[in-house]
């Protein structure tokens, strides 16, 4: 019997009720397998603006890193598009990867078998299936880099830097090479070394970290080609390992070949400590407190945090495992939604797949 700390981020809009049912499932497996996980709710993002002035208290950050893992639902909402710049909810997530060290970002794409239909692409494209992992540096790059405005050629001007250092390229490169080693040991690299420094100083720096991996096949790859490779032939791709922005644009689009931004979940890991779970999608708040958010991306994200924080992989996949029986069942939240099927709620969907587990 083991028992484990969670930092309950759930933030704003749909991301409450997608954490509360990624938090009956964590539940669901306690029971059935002799764990215990305790949840500690904290605020950040516009509801922390609400409550406290501030998007990231200090008092969440302390209780995430004392955590043994933080699960987070979304932040942001239009709400607070007008406070300054640096306090906008957006920031308290920014916050929160600095601060808990988290610099590599793993974001599977895969398609569901029972979700073929959803994928917009050609059904020829993506016969059998589809399994992606993009993993982006996430402390680095133009998000972390120098900013502000000066006078430029033709009067004012804002900037932002694109920096990364030889130790944040060759962090992250040996975790996308370490990943695949347990996939189909391909990694493509994905920069503008046409154009950006930086970019040519990531190609070298994933080309030199690639000698210690020989059962890995490299490739390097412009990102604008990329974008087009990704919907013209998805299945070349293995693991994707590329920088804070591109991997940030390009998960976007790997997410819409799935299907729905809805079902992908990620994880965020440092060196050590606690690390970071949390849907790709946003705080979506057109559809908040409707009962329609489809709850699957925060629940694989609990999958994956029993995975990688935890080391409990048969946990993990009775996750997956139900997720899947669920989708085989018919059942659909109206994003994913199609004739024929069975179409349920968030809530419907969190307690469809307990009873699968
Ligand atoms: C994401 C989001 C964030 C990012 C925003 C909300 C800061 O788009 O996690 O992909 O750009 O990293
Ligand atoms: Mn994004």
């Amino acid at each position: 019997m083991s028992q484990f700390q969670i930092a309950l981020v759930s933030g704003d809009g749909i991301g409450p009720e997608v954490t509360e049912q990624a938090m009956a499932v964590l539940n669901k497996i306690g029971e059935q397998f002799q764990h215990t996980f305790l949840f500690q709710n904290v605020l950040a993002g516009g509801c922390a603006i609400d409550a406290t002035g501030k998007c990231l208290p200090e008092e969440t950050l302390e209780c995430c890193k004392k955590a043994d893992s933080v699960l987070l639902g979304a932040v942001g909402g239009p709400k607070w598009d007008n406070v300054p710049n640096n306090q906008r909810p957006e920031k308290a997530l920014l916050g929160l990867r600095e601060g808990l060290g988290l610099y590599a970002n793993l974001r599977p794409a895969t398609i569901h078998k029972a979700l073929a239909e959803a994928c917009p692409l050609k059904p020829e494209i993506t016969a059998d299936g589809l399994d992606i992992l993009i993993v982006r540096e996430l402390t680095g790059g133009i998000y972390f880099g120098e900013r502000g405005y000066r006078e430029g050629k033709y009067g004012k001007e804002a900037y932002d830097v694109e920096a990364y250092s030889e130790m944040e390229i060759k962090r992250i490169a040996k975790n996308a090479f370490e990943v695949a080693m347990q996939r189909n040991k391909k990694v493509t690299s994905v920069d503008k070394a046409n154009v950006l420094e930086s970019s040519r100083f990531w190609r070298k720096v994933v080309t030199e970290v690639a000698k210690q991996y020989p059962q890995v096949e490299l490739n390097h790859m412009y990102v604008d080609n990329a974008a087009m490779q990704l919907v013209r032939n998805p299945k070349q791709f293995d693991v994707i390992v590329t920088s804070n922005i591109f991997g940030d644009i390009l998960s976007d689009e790997a997410s819409m070949i799935t299907g729905s931004i809805g079902l992908l979940p990620s994880a965020s890991l440092g060196e050590t400590g606690a690390g970071m779970y949390e849907p790709i999608h946003g705080s979506a708040p057109d559809i908040a407190g409707k009962n329609i958010a489809n709850p699957i991306a925060a629940i694989l994200s609990a999958a994956m945090m029993l995975k990688y924080s935890f080391q409990l992989d048969k946990e993990a996949q009775a996750i997956e495992n139900a997720v899947t029986a669920v989708l085989e069942q018919g059942y659909r939240t109206p994003d994913i939604f199609s004739e024929g099927m069975k179409q349920v709620g968030t809530k419907e969907m969190g307690e469809l797949i307990c009873h699968n587990i």
